[in-house]
């Protein structure tokens, strides 16, 4: 069965009742006995209607798990046993669903657990809304800012180990969709007196103890601080350590708390040091120095804790020093300064440590404010919750617990105003008949208090303001003067001699009578705690300090802004805050969680009726019941009434068109109500029994679901119909999409077949054809074979036949030959022997030289004289005859080619066969020589102007000219020379001028020397005793000596005296140079002279000419 379908009821499994409205009978014993009946049994939560009951039962109940939470969600208030999780559920949901803003007051005295109460309903409404990164986030930090704001503004005290020393309203922000967007937190008067000094059995703000025992060595060396609590004054140390609180812990769930909330590491340091700093300052004493105009003056004792302090908030020692010293009094633009006493010192200094602290707690506040700020400006829906100190009688009780309990005494009011006052006035109002119940209305105590005129806290002031001497008793004098007659005020000194014998009532304190009790309150204090000041030269010191957080906590220390007005009194900024708290609570739904303490031992399992008694008097519990039993528990305006409930009757779903009340009556009566479950006001209806509202609701719920169900059955036609028409529509598409691909798949399918089967019967076909073409040609083919066979056999034979007949012919054309012949023989044998074999003979040799030549015509070898091919002789007898026909044909074609030779060429080739004969085989130059045709004129002297005076001087034609080398015969180096050969003479001269350098008639030449090698040297020696010798033979060098050895000797042979010149071939000659002879020897020179011939005169009679090897 699902959660939803469970029906259960406040009334299942009831231990006592668990709404006092139904409790029978009703009093104030029956009452306490139920709580204490349901206590016993761990039911800590019991309802007043919507107002829960909630019991410290000072042990931890399995009773806040998650399935609890997952219980409560969504549920009716009335529909499980009462919870602090059904008073959130119903006020979060209210928020969320009914756009009410709501408060959750959380009240009782200290130690009733009002902060755990106040942190399970934060706890379970950040578990039942929105989820998500960044509201998880909110959340965390909504809920990480009480352990930081706890450790600051929390301690331990007689009643409470973790009594909140501050009062506490938290603005929760939510979206439209009830997701928390974030928060706003205002703090109201922190118990500051309780940083220098603590009661006994009491001690610091947590934050001081968890800082020395958690924090490490170095964090606490680095804050000059000692992990000792016995060394430091405002820490006491009789209860220093708490039973179950781990204070190293704590510092870490703290600082990892502030981390999560959003302050900076930096932030967390400067946090650390003022409150290092504070217990540094607790530690500076004072002693007394004599001056000379007689007064004393205080001087700090021990520097070591100020220098360190100073060190800390990087103030300037002197400057802090002299403020303990000094104090300056500005008036009308004067400045007195005036000693300090060693009282004196020691109150500044513990002023300086309150403010310090309180100041860093507000900034606390400030700083978790800003990170828990919500981002957007959207509007917001605000949940509050209040959770103030309770209500507190101490044995001594001053100013703060005065501020304190006044305070508890506003929330009271309010919850009179709201539950019990304003209930009454509502039936009046709506014209409902009703008994009135009697209550306490607290007015009168608060007016005592706040009154403008004569209130105590304006007493207190005037007299703070005052000119003139003013003390606490000054203070208590004029109370006396003013409230004497008050009821509720009772003093030793008031003209109500009803206490003057009262020993209870000391002489400086007086006693106010409280909703919760009477509270006798010491007057010491008073005036100085309620002027809160703080000496400017402090405050100024603190400013000059350099860390940012102190300049920031101090603003009013800036010289700059100078401010002699006095600031407000700490009683009317408290006044102020309270009064704006109470309008803030007015605006919104109030939820009340009243906490009751069981006993005054912290400890489990204890009832004391006494005790228990008296908070439910003073809470006015049991007047809540009765008011709530004498009414109605519930009224609506009957617009949204009848909007809420409209679906339940016929006549009003769903419009109704009448007025809402006459609506609203036509449905109760339609739904058959019993008439004194309800009540007609003017502007509301009015429903007497909680059950009478759940069973509408319930109905509403069931119709709510049929309607649900019906619009859901509507939907979810129209849904599947549209749903089905698109479908219907898409198959109708998909059908005709799917059929013609079918019809396509098909039809290709088909074709694919009726191909298979058309290629198969072709295949079929065009085998059979094959079948019949290859047995047909086979046929034809045998047929062919055995044709071809046939024929050849025939043929064979026809062969065979022919060739026995063409041998048999044969044989007897040849038997017949030989008959003829030998008959013929036979015949001319008598004539044959005569000359028949000569002429045979004769005929026979005729005929094979005819055959020769007829051969040897056709056969015949081109006309190049070069052409030494020459046909193969067939008939041995005739190789003589043979190579001389191939004779004279050669000495024939030569003479029919040279035949054709001209004049010139053929002197040429007369030259070059002079040159054959003269050189051929004896020089190794001439071979070279062959290919090259004689030119003659090499040097072209006509055309070459520097010759033309050579030209000149030679008168004959001139047949060779050529450069020549001439060897010098002095040191064998050559030098050009222009060779020229005329008809008569020869002549020598300059290359490059053309000088004439000798001319010899070719008569006086008598011989020329050349080598055998492959040079070019060649020796004309001229005869003796003719006018040329006289210079001696001339020793030429020349490329193309062949042409002019051979061009030299022929002109000599062709010249008129038929000179014939000696051609000399040796290695070695002789020749004359002028009267010397030298001789000239040709060796075969070394490969590493190159191809180059080298002349050298070795000495006076050997000229050297080395000739590169061929
Ligand atoms: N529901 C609870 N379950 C278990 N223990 C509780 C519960 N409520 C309170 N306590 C115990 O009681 C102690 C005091 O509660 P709490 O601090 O809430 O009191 P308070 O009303 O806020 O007092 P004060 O006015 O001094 O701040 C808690 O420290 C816790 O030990
Ligand atoms: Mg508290």
């Amino acid at each position: 069965m699902s959660k939803m379908e469970v029906k259960t009821s406040l009334l299942d499994n009831m231990i006592g009742v668990g709404d006092m409205v139904l409790l029978e009978p009703l009093s104030e014993d029956s009452f306490i006995d139920n709580l204490k009946k349901r206590f016993d049994r761990n039911e800590i939560y019991t309802y007043i209607g919507s107002v829960v009951i909630s019991m410290n039962p000072y042990k931890s109940l399995p009773i806040y798990t998650a399935e609890k939470v997952e219980d409560y969600r969504n549920r009716n208030f009335y529909e499980l046993s009462p919870h602090i999780y059904a008073l959130a559920d119903e006020a979060y949901r209210s928020l969320r669903d009914q756009d009410k803003d709501q408060c959750i007051l959380v009240t009782g005295e200290s130690g009733a657990g009002k902060t755990e109460a106040s942190k399970f309903v934060m706890s379970y409404v950040a578990a039942v809304c929105g989820k998500g990164k960044e509201v998880n986030k909110v959340k965390e930090q909504l809920l990480q800012s009480n352990p930081v704001l706890e450790a600051f503004g929390n301690a331990k005290t007689i009643r409470n180990d973790n009594s909140s020393r501050f009062g506490k309203y938290m603005d929760i922000e939510f979206d439209f969709k009830g997701d928390p967007l974030g928060g706003v937190i205002s703090n109201y008067l922190l118990e500051k007196s309780r940083v220098v000094k603590q009661p006994r059995g009491e001690r610091n703000f947590h934050i001081f103890y968890q800082l020395l025992s958690g924090a490490s060595e170095d964090t606490l060396s680095k804050l000059k601080l000692d992990r000792d609590f016995r060394k430091y004054n405002y820490l006491s140390l009789d209860s220093a350590t708490v039973n179950g609180l781990d204070d190293a812990t704590s510092f870490r769930t703290v600082k990892n708390a502030m981390q999560i909330v959003g302050f900076m590491e930096d932030e967390v340091q400067s946090v650390l040091e003022l409150v290092a700093a504070v217990l540094k300052l607790g530690n500076i004493e004072f002693k007394p120095e004599s001056r000379v105009n007689g007064f004393d003056e205080s001087q700090v004792k021990d520097k070591n804790d100020l220098k360190e302090m100073c060190e800390l908030l990087g103030i300037e020692q002197y400057v802090l020093e002299r403020a303990f010293s000094f104090r300056t009094v500005e008036a009308k633009m004067e400045k007195v300064s005036t000693t300090l006493n060693v009282a004196q010192a020691y109150y500044a200094r513990d002023a300086l440590a309150k403010n310090l602290y309180t100041r860093l707690f507000s900034w606390l506040v400030n700083r978790i404010n800003e990170s828990i700020k919500a981002q957007t400006k959207a509007r917001k829906k605000v949940m509050g919750v209040l959770d103030i100190y309770g209500f507190e009688i101490f044995e001594d009780n001053s100013f703060e617990q005065f501020i304190i309990n006044y305070c508890n005494e506003k929330l009271q009011q309010i919850f009179i105003e709201l539950t019990l006052r304003e209930e009454q006035e509502e039936y009046i109002r709506e014209g409902i008949a009703w008994t009135n119940i009697e209550y306490f209305n607290n007015a009168i105590i608060c007016d005592l208090i706040e009154n403008n005129q004569n209130g105590i806290l304006a007493m207190l002031d005037e007299e703070c303001l005052r000119p003139g001497t003013v003390t606490d008793e000054t203070f208590l004098d004029k109370l006396n003067t003013v409230c004497a007659e008050h009821q509720h005020f009772e003093s030793r000194q008031s003209k109500n001699s009803k206490f003057l014998t009262d020993h209870s009532l000391p002489h400086n304190c007086f006693r106010i009578q409280h909703y919760a009790g009477k509270v006798l309150y010491r007057v010491e204090g008073f005036v100085d705690k309620n002027n809160d000041l703080l000496y400017r030269d402090l405050s100024q010191a603190m400013y000059k300090a350099n860390h940012s957080l102190i300049k920031l906590l101090f603003p009013e220390g800036n010289p700059a802004k100078v401010n002699l007005k006095r600031p407000p009194t700490a009683g009317l900024q408290f006044r102020a805050s309270v009064g704006t708290l109470m309008k803030n609570l007015q605006t919104k739904n109030p939820n009340y969680i009243r906490c009751i303490k069981p006993n005054d031992k912290k400890a489990a399992h204890i009832f004391t009726d006494s005790l228990v008694c008296h908070q439910v008097r003073y809470l006015g519990l049991m007047e809540n019941v009765r008011v709530r039993r004498a009414g109605y528990a519930f009224r609506q305006a009957y617009e949204p009434c009848l909007e809420r409930y409209k679906m339940l009757c016929k006549k009003t779903w769903p419009h109704w068109n009448g007025r809402a009340r006459e609506g609203v009556e036509v449905l109760l009566t339609d739904l058959q109500v019993p008439v004194e479950e309800f009540a007609y006001g003017r502007s509301k209806i009015f429903i007497r029994n909680p059950r009478t509202l759940f069973s509408l609701e319930e109905k509403r719920r069931e119709c709510l679901e049929d309607l649900a169900t019906l619009i859901q059955k509507i939907y979810r036609g129209w849904k599947c119909r549209t749903q089905f028409l698109l479908l219907k529509k898409s198959q109708v598409v998909v059908a005709a999409w799917y059929r013609r691909y079918a019809q396509q798949k098909k039809y290709q399918k088909i074709r694919c077949s009726a191909l298979v089967f058309q290629s198969f019967i072709r295949g079929w076909k065009a085998r059979k054809i094959l079948r019949e073409l290859k047995y047909k040609k086979h046929c034809e083919e045998a047929v062919t074979t055995i044709a071809a066979y046939w024929h050849g056999t025939q043929a064979r034979r026809e062969r065979k036949r022919l060739k026995e007949e063409s041998r048999r012919k044969h044989a007897i054309a040849v038997i017949w030959a030989f008959w003829l012949g030998l008959k013929v023989r036979r015949e001319y044998r008598k004539f044959f022997k005569a000359n028949a074999g000569k002429k045979i003979y004769d005929f026979t040799i005729q005929r094979i030289l005819q055959k020769y030549f007829l051969g040897l015509k056709k056969m015949m070898p081109s006309m190049s004289p070069v052409d030494m091919s020459w046909p193969a002789n067939p008939y041995g007898f005739l190789d003589k005859t043979h190579q001389e026909i191939r004779g004279m044909f050669h000495l024939w074609r030569c003479n029919k080619y040279r035949c054709l030779f001209t004049e010139e060429k053929k002197a040429t080739y007369e030259e070059k066969l002079e040159a054959s004969e003269l050189f051929k085989d004896k020089k190794a130059l001439y071979p070279n020589s062959v290919g090259q045709p004689f030119k003659g004129d090499y040097v072209e002297l006509s055309k070459n102007p520097k010759y033309q005076k050579l030209k000149s001087l030679v008168e004959d034609k001139v047949l060779l000219a050529d450069v020549v080398s001439k060897i010098n015969r002095s040191n064998g180096k050559e030098a050009p020379r222009i060779f020229l050969l005329t008809k008569n003479n020869f002549v020598l001269a300059d290359q490059k001028t053309g000088h004439l350098k000798a001319s010899v008639p070719l008569p006086d030449l008598s011989s020329v020397f050349v080598s055998t090698q492959n040079d070019g040297f060649f020796a004309l020696r001229l005869k003796e005793g003719t006018t040329s010798a006289a210079k001696g033979d001339f020793l030429l060098s020349s490329n193309r000596l062949v042409e002019i050895i051979t061009k030299l000797h022929r002109t000599a042979a062709a010249s008129t005296d038929r000179n014939q010149i000696n051609i000399n071939i040796t290695d070695e000659f002789l020749v004359q140079f002028k009267q010397d002879k030298v001789c000239v020897k040709f060796i075969l020179g070394a490969p590493k002279n190159g191809n180059n011939v080298l002349c050298k005169r070795k000495n006076n009679r050997l000229l050297e000419v080395s000739v590169p090897s061929p």
